[in-house]
């Protein structure tokens, strides 16, 4: 034999020199879920470790993970239902706390970076990422419900806009409201493609968003397909997007791996809710090491060819580089 591939693993020295895939905490987005109140820190049933916070308990949190690293967050609210409506009037009201949550983040910690959610859910009494009528989802209505949505985060501070509804149009109907309201510097990073998937089950918990009735499958994609996320990814780019999404992401690292290859724009992917969650309920049962598999996990992503990843891990990922 005079070619042996175990050479190049003999040691730890030597296989850190030929390491192909570095992740560090720079590639770490965090997703935060936000309540309106004080003092609540509530923990999410079916997401062990995460917990709906209000802004006082949510700053020193803040704080302990951008010294661990972690400079970007991406923020979702829990809505009350009395404040929801079948135009998510809420999502751009003056006093939706959300906003409220942005502005104060931005003022206390002026290096953070702050993603958005785009969507209707959070805010809509039928559960929709789109304005519902008659059992259906109408598109072109919801982009200006959308664009009110992305004007009011833009005038909080929010630094990266992440359209999650998968209408068809939204990304350049988004990019020319802020234009024209003078935010050219305000980033989207689309939800290019997301699929109808089965493993957002803890995050509609969190939000309590699950759809009243009827699924997302007229709008989030098909499992089942690859080539049709390339027609996602090239409207997106046409209509301005700077970064693209692919969500969820373990069930989709061939997806990420084909967008990587063929678009020159950043590639980042949503390691979602249902993902994190099994592993964190088989750690607690003992059967799987908690810190392993998360590090495999979010190493398999960046290995695909995401440049960033937004994970629940993202805290203990950091503390265990920190190590
Ligand atoms: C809402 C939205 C969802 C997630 C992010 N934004 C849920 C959905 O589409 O139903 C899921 C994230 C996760 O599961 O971690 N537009």
């Amino acid at each position: 034999m005079n070619i042996r591939p175990r050479r190049n693993r003999k040691n730890a020295a030597i296989r850190a020199m030929v390491e192909e895939t570095k992740l560090g905490a720079e590639n770490l987005i965090y997703p935060i879920f936000l309540q309106n109140g004080k003092g609540i820190k509530s923990e999410i049933k079916s997401l062990p470790n995460n917990f709906r916070w209000s802004i006082d308990m949510l700053l020193p949190e803040v704080e302990k993970c951008l010294e661990l690293g972690i400079n970007t967050y991406v923020l979702f609210p829990a809505i009350e239902e009395r404040l929801k409506d079948a135009i998510a009037s809420h999502s751009y009201a003056s006093d939706n706390f959300y906003l409220d949550v942005i502005r104060t983040l931005k003022d206390r910690f002026p290096e953070i970076v702050l993603m958005s959610d785009v969507a209707m859910d959070p805010y809509s009494s039928d559960g929709h990422d789109g304005l519902v009528r008659d059992g259906k989802i109408i598109n072109d209505e919801t982009l200006p419900i959308l664009a009110k949505m992305s004007i009011a985060q833009a005038q909080a501070g929010i630094d990266i806009l992440g359209p999650s509804d998968m209408m068809d149009g939204r990304v350049g109907y988004i990019r020319e409201a802020l234009d024209q309201a003078n935010f050219t510097d305000v980033s989207i990073m689309s939800y290019s493609v997301k699929y109808a998937s089965a493993f957002y089950g803890p995050f509609r918990d969190a939000l309590d968003s699950a759809p009243k009735a009827g699924d997302k499958k007229t709008y989030q994609m098909n499992p089942a397909n690859r080539r049709e996320a390339l027609i996602e990814a090239e409207l997106d780019i046409k209509e301005g997007a700077d970064m693209l999404m692919v969500k969820p992401a373990l069930c989709y690292l061939d997806v990420i791996a084909s967008l990587k290859e063929k678009f020159a724009v950043p590639i980042t992917a949503y390691n979602v809710s249902g993902e994190c969650a099994m592993v964190y309920a088989a750690s607690q049962n003992g059967w799987l090491n908690y810190e392993a598999t998360m590090s495999e996990m979010l190493l398999s992503i960046r290995r695909a060819g995401a440049d960033g990843i937004l994970t629940y891990f993202a805290k203990d990922f950091a503390t265990l580089l920190k190590k």
